[in-house]
């Protein structure tokens, strides 16, 4: 997506929910209608407009709050001026109750429950598995044979659609603890307030949780974001970037035996300096899907479509070279989507009964003639180079 195009709609929807939620506070209910209005229309075009954006869910539930807020306040209005009988002070008592929960808190940022992945959905990737349990599992069993201590911080990276996300809530599902979800975006957030005080927040919220039944993971996505330009005044993210350095080495130092584990990814390893690094001991690489991973991708992604004989999945794997599993996705999709329109067009969809002929070779040579990698060689380049200087496994 655009970035600069959202955050521009970000800022705007920002400014007409807090003008909406300060003259709600001060008893200008019509203004304060109007800006809730505006602030709704925003975020739903922000949601149409880019439906990957990650922080959409909660634009949305905003939205949603807002919508409420501008009924109630009409059916008050409504009811004032019918029977005239409203106490003006209960009104406003009311009415401002109802405000503080129009503003997001550090709760909208942190996802609780516990995605349903499992190891063996990931494709591939085995020595990252193997790092991600080992880091994790080893010293939770036996922390005294770690006398020196064991790395909390692991690094997750590589080029984008490989799996680096799928990988952490797989680890969520199968290890034995807790675990909390943000990205960083959401973090530096203007929505949430101070950037520093989610990153405080999100620490003390990892270290409440902690206690005998296992580890906790913070599972952070999008990490290079924490130090990126996202932030809204200038020096905001050095003070970001600070309180993070600060909160890794609080879990370092205060407890050897901590059993608190952050998981960073990121698709932009560069864009981390050298002390942020420091910090993620244990650095993993999650490269492109190889020719096996590739075939068996297209297993997964095949095994809902009708095939007919002329389809080597086989083939496929070998002509997918440089593509990445989310790109391998895609391809499956478009050439289902390339049947159902067909059927579509003859005007055959009407009958419900009616299905989509069954998927060809060619079918997915052609779309694949359209469907370049999404992960340019310059960008793979970059990935070796950086992995050759930092990588730690
Ligand atoms: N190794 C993999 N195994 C299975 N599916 C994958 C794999 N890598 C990517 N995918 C597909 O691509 C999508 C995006 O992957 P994701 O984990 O978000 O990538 P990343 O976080 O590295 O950008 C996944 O939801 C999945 O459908
Ligand atoms: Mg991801």
């Amino acid at each position: 997506m655009s970035y600069q195009a959202a955050k521009e709609l970000e800022e705007s929807a920002y400014y007409y929910a807090s003008q909406a939620i300060k003259m709600d506070s001060q008893g200008s209910y019509a203004t304060a209608i109007t800006y809730y209005q505006k602030a709704i229309a925003t975020l739903i075009k922000l949601a149409q407009l880019y439906p990957d954006y990650k922080l959409n869910k909660m634009y949305l539930e905003r939205a949603a709050a807002y919508q409420e807020r501008v009924k109630a306040l009409q059916a008050a209005r409504g009811s004032t001026s019918s029977d005239g009988s409203d106490n003006p002070v209960t009104q406003t008592v009311q009415a401002s109750k109802g405000v503080e929960t129009l503003k997001a808190t550090f709760d909208d940022l942190v996802m609780k429950e516990k995605p349903n992945v499992r190891w063996e959905e990931v494709i591939g990737l085995d020595d990252a598995k193997k790092a991600i349990k080992e880091s994790i599992i080893f010293p939770v069993k036996r922390p005294d044979l770690f006398p020196l201590g064991w790395p909390r911080g692991i690094l997750l990276y590589g080029p984008p659609g490989c799996g680096k996300t799928m990988l952490a809530a797989a680890a969520a599902s199968e290890i034995e603890g807790y675990f909390i979800t943000v990205d960083a975006a959401s973090i530096m957030s203007k929505w949430l307030g101070e950037a520093e005080k989610n990153v405080s927040k999100l620490f003390s919220y990892a270290r409440r949780l902690l206690d005998d039944n296992g580890p906790v993971i913070i599972f952070i996505d999008e990490l290079d974001s924490l130090l990126g330009t996202r932030s809204q005044e200038v020096g905001g993210e050095v003070r970001v970037r600070n309180q993070f350095l600060k909160e890794m080495d609080g879990i370092m130092d205060k407890g050897k035996t901590l059993q608190l584990y952050v998981i960073g990814a990121t698709n932009k390893p560069w864009s981390l300096d050298s002390p942020f690094l420091r910090r993620f001991q244990k650095r993993i690489y999650v490269p492109l899907p190889d020719l096996r991973a590739r075939l068996e991708m297209f297993k997964l992604y095949t095994a809902p479509l009708k095939l007919d004989s002329s389809v080597d999945l086989n083939q496929l794997a070998k002509l997918t070279e440089g593509y990445s599993g989310s790109d391998i996705r895609d391809i499956c999709q478009s050439v289902q989507l390339r049947v159902v329109s067909e059927l579509f067009e003859s005007g055959a969809a009407v009958d419900k009964n009616a299905q989509p002929r069954e998927i060809r070779m060619q079918d997915f040579k052609e779309v694949l003639r359209y469907r370049r990698p999404s992960v340019s060689q310059e960008m793979l380049r970059a990935y070796i180079t950086w992995t050759e200087n930092f990588k730690a496994l």
